[in-house]
């Protein structure tokens, strides 16, 4: 049987935090259907800014030698990636936001018209976090403008979608709701 890879981006920098806490149990709920889980911690890696070179679009690697070279490789190795990442501002936290830079031409090849997806085949799950609580934190475009930052990236590299969750209001939480727990529960298959 094939070994079936699960990636699990940690993209907030409290480890014990929502988004972590979520990811937690995403990542427990891939192993249980035998995926075999690599966890990288976006906060704990060497990674500079994009410089926009774009020299990423013909060789599919980024020129700056950092840690960028193994998530690359693990974005095409895995079937599977969870991102789980806080709202910021309306978005994604800044180290998110620099990870899908600097893979510019890991995910996409650029044509004369639309892009042409690189990372075909696989899919991706969305975990958010954010203080606004629901349903406000969808309407006013809080957690809506992280799914969609992130979505943007993964839809651009040809990926599908497996489940979207949003853990809002976690200023009066003390643990995961048990809504977001069910959802989770059930995004990996
Ligand atoms: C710099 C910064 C910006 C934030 N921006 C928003 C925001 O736009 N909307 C929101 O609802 N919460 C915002 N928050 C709150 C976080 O999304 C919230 O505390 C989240 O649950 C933190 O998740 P974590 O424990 O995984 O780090 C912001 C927090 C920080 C530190």
């Amino acid at each position: 049987m094939n070994e079936k890879y699960a990636l699990a981006i940690l993209g907030s920098p409290h480890a014990t935090g929502t988004s972590a806490a979520m990811l937690d149990l995403a990542i427990r709920k891939a192993e249980e259907k035998n995926y075999t889980v690599i966890k990288v911690n976006l906060y704990e890696k060497d990674l500079s800014y994009c410089s926009g070179c774009r020299a990423c679009i013909h060789t599919q690697n980024c020129i700056l030698k950092d840690d960028i070279q193994e998530i690359a490789d693990l974005f095409r190795k895995c079937q599977t990636i969870i991102l789980a990442a806080p709202v910021y501002w309306a978005n994604v936290p800044a180290p998110v936001k620099n990870l899908f830079d600097r893979l510019l031409g890991t995910v996409m090849e650029e044509t004369r018209t639309f892009p042409k997806p690189r990372l075909r085949g696989r899919n991706y799950i969305l975990l958010t976090s954010c203080n606004t609580p629901a349903p406000f934190s969808w309407i006013f475009g809080q957690s809506r403008g992280a799914i969609r930052s992130m979505d943007e990236f993964f839809r651009t590299a040809g990926m599908k979608p497996m489940r979207k969750v949003v853990c809002a209001g976690t200023g009066r939480q003390k643990r995961l709701p048990r809504k977001v727990v069910r959802k989770i529960g059930r995004s990996i298959r």
